[in-house]
């Protein structure tokens, strides 16, 4: 309880030191005039990344999946989900992700500001997306709102800049290299 607490007034603390800011909308749709601006589907290290997350989930079906920050849909469009929504804050990643969607929706939503998407989920996705240069700390707290009870959340970021603590139960954890790196997954219950 008081690791958890202390890693909160840390994150609080380091996002206040930084000012505050957190990367622009018009900043991330200038990245996404390059299709596929990071090179997800080039790089191995990401379909890697992709096979472990899939690979977590396991054989569970969901019902209603939201992926936060989802890109052009890389990830979102495997999720094992009835019904898949994918959120993020360029509408040109939106736009792109519609375009090559097998039956998933996509909303352009500043996780910051706007409200999620209606209902609750039994799946929520977020991967490369948690991190204090694109997240405000109270976002968090709103996103676990949208989470039924008994409800998944997967979470996949580089464990260097992970920086917001998860309030759920971890049912599985791994790391693994990316990109040089360690990438640090965890499935949580809640
Ligand atoms: C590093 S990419 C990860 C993309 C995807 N989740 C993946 O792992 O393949 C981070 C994504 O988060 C989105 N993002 C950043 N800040 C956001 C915000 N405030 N609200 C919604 N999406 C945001 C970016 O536009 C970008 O698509």
């Amino acid at each position: 309880m008081i690791h958890l607490l202390l890693r909160q007034v840390k994150t609080l603390v380091r996002w206040l030191l930084w000012g505050g800011k957190v990367q622009s909308r018009s900043s991330l749709e200038r990245l996404y005039r390059k299709v596929d601006p990071w090179g997800y589907r080039q790089n191995p290290d990401d379909q890697l990344r992709k096979d472990k997350i899939l690979a977590a989930l396991g054989d569970r079906q969901f019902k209603r999946a939201l992926d936060l920050g989802c890109g052009e849909g890389w990830i979102t469009q495997d999720l094992p989900a009835e019904e898949i929504v994918g959120v993020d804050i360029s509408s040109q990643a939106i736009e792109r992700a519609r375009q090559t969607a097998r039956g998933e929706s996509y909303i352009t939503c500043d996780l910051n500001k706007d409200d999620l998407p209606e209902g609750l989920f039994d799946l929520i996705v977020a991967t490369g997306v948690l991190y204090s240069h694109y997240i405000v700390p109270r976002v968090l707290q709103k996103i676990m709102k949208k989470l039924v009870l008994g409800g998944y959340f997967l979470s996949c970021h580089i464990k260097d800049w992970e920086q917001f603590q998860i309030p759920l139960s971890k049912i599985h954890e791994e790391e693994f290299t990316y990109r040089g790196r360690t990438e640090h997954l965890v499935l949580y219950r809640k």
